[in-house]
């Protein structure tokens, strides 16, 4: 009998990590690096317990809690939401270096009358994954085209098979996408006559997954540009989509450390957004989560749309699930409204900051010299990349030893586009230290070493 799944039925396949999820499952001593996982110790049971209570005590909060809410949100977290961000970009200026001080005060305080941070734009959704979904609803047709980093997040990827659309993949540099490879690529698109099915350029821009790379403001700045100019031979808008999922989990006190003496221009930092950029309000959607520095398993995300994307999501997420689940929205309203979430994301801050660091002393002492180390100053993960020619795919020898070993990583080609114009990269690694324990993290990269030392 013939199947009665739809076209986008057939055609979705399996989450790329469910395999490796699934193997971590099975094997009960071995040691997981690969999970993005946020840290089970410190997620907010207390204040999470502390805040329902709160709400639920009295029926005069606890009702409108428990009753369906709007479609975009509720009104005070939006609200929140709005100052939340505006607040995060002003703090981001005034710790920048002195020389950008003058011109961002001055385009910060002309933010103050722009609207890009108007609650009006903001829409509550349930995470910031259900958004990038429906953005893409919104935008792409099938057989459309989005421009992603190389690498970039495996989960939009699969959005992008699963919708039967396309992707370029545009190389990455430490401090965000390589601009003359952009252009390149919008030149080459355009000289084929496929600029016209190209919708937006997707970035993740803080301490990226899986890299762990943040994008400098000037790229923004760049981007924009660039995607402004080749505007016309699109004809339509060619968006930005700013994934800033990890953007609080900046490590305290490593925003102003280089990465290494030799190479202090890769210090981390993390700078203000490109919704402070001009013309912003036009052409960014920036995505934006409390997953990850409140806790994943309130999974409440919001986005900041530009018209007509705005209304058109808007009314996508009515077909969806008419309103994200409004008890969740309640609690993240009060703990922001208390600043219980701001000393919440202060302890995990520390927390991860503590963490990268148990990582970063246990790659240093058991992997070996040439493999690179890509270090984030914030996030969950560091990027290792083995000498070009040294496999480390599911299928490779690298993997296959690992998984011996009892320890698990993503590999690397996971995270890059099926992009006709190159072949995918293979030998590099993501490393995640969110939710393994000290001990795990210090035994998980002693094991790996181990493996890496006989292949490299
Ligand atoms: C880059 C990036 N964006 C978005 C998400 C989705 O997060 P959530 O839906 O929990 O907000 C994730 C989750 O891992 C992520 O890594």
């Amino acid at each position: 009998m013939k199947t009665a799944l739809s076209a986008l039925g057939r055609r979705t396949a399996p989450p790329a990590i469910s395999w490796l999820m699934k193997t971590a499952l099975s094997r009960p001593n071995l040691i997981s690096l690969a999970a993005g996982f946020t840290d089970n110790a410190t997620l907010p049971t207390e204040i999470s317990r502390r805040l329902l209570n709160d709400i639920l005590r009295s029926p005069k909060t606890g009702r409108p809690a428990l009753q369906y809410g709007t479609t975009a949100g509720e009104s005070h977290l939006r609200k929140l939401t709005a100052s939340h961000l505006h607040k995060l970009d002003s703090s981001s200026f005034s710790s920048s270096s002195s020389s950008l001080k003058p011109e961002a005060r001055m385009r910060m305080s002309m933010k103050d009358e722009d609207d890009s941070y108007s609650p009006e734009h903001v829409l509550i959704t349930g995470g910031s994954q259900q958004l990038l979904y429906m953005t893409l609803e919104a935008l792409c047709d099938e057989g459309d085209i989005v421009l992603v980093e190389d690498p970039t997040y495996f989960v939009f990827l699969s959005i992008l098979q699963s919708r039967n659309l396309q992707a370029r993949g545009v190389k990455l540099e430490r401090d965000g996408i390589d601009l003359v490879h952009l252009e390149k690529v919008l030149e080459r698109l355009k000289k084929s006559g496929e600029l016209r099915r190209v919708k937006a350029l997707y970035l993740v821009t803080y301490f990226q997954n899986p890299t762990g790379a943040t994008t400098s403001l000037a790229k923004k700045r760049a981007v924009l540009k660039l995607l402004k100019k080749f505007e016309r031979a699109a004809g339509h808008p060619l968006y930005l989509i700013e994934d800033a999922a990890y953007r609080e989990l900046s490590f305290p006190g490593r925003a102003d450390l280089p990465v290494s003496p030799a190479e202090p221009q890769l210090r981390p930092a993390a700078p203000p957004t490109a919704l402070t950029l001009p013309g912003a309000s036009e052409r960014v959607i920036y995505a934006g989560t409390y997953s990850k520095p409140f806790a994943t398993g309130v999974r409440v995300g919001f986005g900041i749309l530009p018209e007509p994307v705005y209304t058109a999501v808007l009314r996508i997420k009515g077909n969806h699930d008419f309103g994200t689940a409004n008890l969740l929205q309640h609690l993240l309203a009060r703990a922001l409204a208390t600043r219980l979430y701001d000393r919440h994301v202060a302890k995990i801050r520390k927390n991860y900051a503590r963490k990268a660091a148990v990582m970063r002393r246990a790659m240093a002492k058991h992997f070996p010299a040439s493999v690179e180390i890509w270090e984030a100053g914030g996030g969950l993960y560091f990027w290792a990349r083995l000498p070009e020619g040294i496999a480390t795919g599911v299928k490779s020898k690298v993997f296959q030893a690992a998984l011996k070993a009892d320890v698990l990583y993503v590999p690397g080609e996971l995270c890059y586009a099926d992009d006709p114009v190159r072949a995918r990269p293979d030998h590099e690694m993501r490393l995640s230290f969110g939710s393994a324990s000290d001990e795990n993290i210090r035994e998980g990269i002693n094991r790996l070493g181990a493996v890496l030392k006989k292949f490299v």
